[in-house]
C-alpha cells in the first residue's frame, strides 16, 4: 500500500467525520510561514485526542511539545470552560507561533504555554504541587520519553490518561543496533510502562498522512504519589 492512497484515506475520513475550521487552517499556516516542521498530529489524531479528553472528562491537560499549538488547540477545545491546557515547548520560536494562535482561536485563557526544556519545568510543576492532569500528551523529544514517563506518573492520578506520539517511526521501533537514542527513548519507555502496575496500556500502528508511525495509550490504574 501506497502512501498516496493512505493520505486519500485520511482525507475521506477527515471530510466526512472530522472537519477544519479557520481556525486550524491558520495555525497550519502560519506555522509553515514560520519554518516550523510538520510534525504537528493529522486532523484525524487531533480529533482523536479531543475524544480522548471527552472520555476522561478531562478537565486539566499536560502536552509536552507544543510546535505551532495545533494539537493544544484540540485538546483546549475538548476542556469544559473552567478546564486548562498547560503545554511545554522549548523552542522559542515554536512558543511565539503558537501563542498568536492560541489568541486567534480565542483559547488563549484556557491554554498556559510553559517556555522552556521540559524536563527543568516538569520538575517545577511538581515543587509547586501542580494539581494532577486527566490526560497528558507527550510528543517532544523522544530520548527523553522515560523520563516523561516518570514525571507523568507522579502529576495524574487514576483514571488519568498517557498518550505517547510516534512510537512507531516507520517500523524502526523493532529494529535498529540500538544506536538511534530517539528508538532507545521509545524502548525503555515501553518497557518501564510494561512493569508499572499503575499503568494499563496499549500501543497502535497507524498509517496516514504523516506516514508509518503509532500511539501508546496507558490508563492509571492504581494510586500514584
Ligand atoms: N504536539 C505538536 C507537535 C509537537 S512537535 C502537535 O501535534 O501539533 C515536537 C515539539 O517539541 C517541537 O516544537 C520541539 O521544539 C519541542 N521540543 C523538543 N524537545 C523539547 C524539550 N526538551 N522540551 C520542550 N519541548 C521540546
Ligand atoms: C517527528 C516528531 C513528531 O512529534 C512527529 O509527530 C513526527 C515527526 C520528528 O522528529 O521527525
Ligand atoms: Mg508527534
Amino acid at each position: 500500500m501506497s502512501q498516496e492512497r493512505w493520505t486519500e484515506v485520511d482525507d475521506y475520513f477527515e471530510a466526512a467525520l472530522v472537519g477544519s475550521d479557520d481556525v486550524l487552517e491558520a495555525v497550519l499556516r502560519t506555522s509553515v510561514e514560520a519554518g516550523l516542521p510538520e510534525h504537528q498530529v493529522s486532523p484525524s489524531q487531533g480529533k482523536l485526542l479531543a475524544l480522548l479528553a471527552r472520555l476522561v472528562g478531562a478537565r486539566r491537560i499536560l502536552e509536552i511539545g507544543t510546535l505551532g499549538g495545533y494539537s493544544t488547540i484540540w485538546l483546549a477545545r475538548a476542556l469544559p470552560e473552567d478546564g486548562q491546557v498547560v503545554t511545554l515547548e522549548a523552542d522559542a520560536s515554536h512558543a511565539r507561533v503558537a501563542r498568536a494562535n492560541f489568541a486567534r482561536a480565542g483559547l488563549a485563557d484556557r491554554i498556559e504555554l510553559l517556555e522552556g526544556p521540559a524536563l527543568g519545568t516538569l520538575d517545577r510543576l511538581q515543587e509547586e504541587g501542580a494539581a494532577p492532569f486527566d490526560l497528558v500528551f507527550v510528543d517532544a523529544d523522544k530520548p527523553n520519553n522515560p523520563a516523561y514517563l516518570d514525571h507523568a506518573l507522579r502529576l495524574t492520578q487514576v483514571g488519568s490518561v498517557l498518550v505517547f506520539d510516534n512510537v512507531v517511526r516507520d517500523g524502526a521501533v523493532v529494529g535498529g543496533d540500538g544506536s538511534d537514542a530517539k528508538v532507545e527513548g521509545i524502548r525503555r519507555m515501553t518497557e518501564q510502562i510494561a512493569a508499572e502496575p499503575r499503568l494499563s496500556a496499549t500501543a497502535l500502528q497507524t498509517v496516514g498522512r504523516k506516514g508509518w508511525d503509532g500511539f501508546a495509550l496507558a490508563l492509571v490504574i492504581e494510586p500514584t504519589d
